[in-house]
């Protein structure tokens, strides 16, 4: 074994997290936390795991699920492509692998939703067999130890990263040193003011020995995020809500929204009533977007004179409708009222 993944296996031995919820050598779990912690923070990710483990137990359970049921349990998580990558890599296995995760990378990284990290987590944690993890903790101690100034995310970076990931990787041992080396990462090599006299590594950190560690890694220029109105009204009985599937398209695919005041004429917007509304517009940000959400509230007494097109529109029960696909701010807004 090298002296390099030595030093991270013996760091991860006395510091290591060994006591998250998909520490459990399951690949279905390695798999569902991996896509999960894609994009979300690891105390975020641990609520939402362990609720989505309790209804899918196992894959074929995920796989039998419609695509509504799944999103339900997502539904606060974000980014949900994820979500709909997950049901389609399911049936995936079901048909072709016995429902099964393979335990080999090509497999992996051609199913959907899974690239090359999360293949390498799944090789790793799962299945305890040789595979590369490069999320953004592991991309900084590896950029910093070798005094690589080049930004992130470039496509040359990543290439650079993956080659040297592959270098550095040990004869065995792979779970706990990858394991170790996104802790690492998470606790000592943080990204602003690493605790470097911590770590062990340090001595092979180009970084720490040219005193550039808070210069690394270089921040690339943030391209200004667009910025959209959205103008949602709430239409409500005694009881229920009205709620508008979303298309299959654009931001929040097939989540259930509520509608926009264009979705109605006049005519018919003049059939309900105006609530003096208690919800002040407020802000959502999206990785690629920042939405300044409105809402109009509405009652109407019969909600059957209200014509809607019931393919996408549906009248819920208020009660359910916290519990259903939705986006973040329609959930906080449905919970508040
Ligand atoms: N980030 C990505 N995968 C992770 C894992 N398995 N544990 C902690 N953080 C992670």
């Amino acid at each position: 074994m090298n002296n390099f993944s030595q030093k991270i296996i013996s760091w991860y031995d006395a510091n290591g997290r060994k006591n998250l919820p998909w520490q459990k050598e399951d690949p279905y779990k390695v798999w569902i936390s991996e896509v999960m912690l894609q994009q979300t923070q690891v105390s975020t990710v641990i609520p939402y795991f362990n609720k989505f483990i309790s209804c899918f137990p196992k894959i074929d359970d995920l796989a039998v699920a419609s695509l509504d049921e799944i999103l339900s349990i997502w539904s606060g998580l974000g980014y949900y492509t994820r979500a709909k990558n997950i049901h389609k890599t399911a049936n995936i296995l079901r048909e072709d692998f016995d429902s099964k995760l393979p335990n080999n990378f090509e497999d992996l990284v051609a199913l959907p939703g899974i690239g090359f990290s999360t293949a390498g987590a799944i090789l790793s944690l799962g299945f305890k067999k040789p595979g590369v993890i490069l999320d953004g903790n592991v991309k900084r101690v590896l950029l910093r130890m070798s005094g690589n100034k080049s930004p992130m995310n470039e496509y040359k970076t990543e290439k650079s990263l993956k080659e040297f990931a592959q270098i550095l990787l040990p004869k065995a041992n792979f779970k706990k040193y990858s394991q170790g080396l996104m802790d690492l990462g998470a606790t000592i090599c943080k990204p602003q003011n690493p605790d470097c006299e911590k770590c062990p590594i340090i001595i092979d950190c180009k970084a720490n020995n040219k005193n550039i560690q808070n210069l690394i890694p270089l921040k690339s220029l943030r391209k200004k995020k667009k910025e959209k109105k959205i103008d949602w009204v709430l239409i409500k009985t005694e009881n229920k809500v009205l709620l508008m599937r979303n298309k299959e398209s654009g931001i929040w695919q097939n989540l259930w929204l509520l509608p926009n005041e264009d979705h109605f004429t006049s005519k018919n917007i003049s059939k309900l009533n105006p609530i003096k509304s208690n919800f002040p517009s407020f802000k959502h940000q999206l990785s690629h977007k920042d939405l300044s959400i409105s809402v109009k509230i509405y009652t109407i007494k019969n909600k059957d004179r209200l014509p809607i097109d019931r393919t996408s529109f549906h009248w819920v029960n208020i009660s359910d409708s916290v519990n259903m696909g939705v986006p973040k701010p329609v959930k906080e807004i449905l919970n508040k009222i």
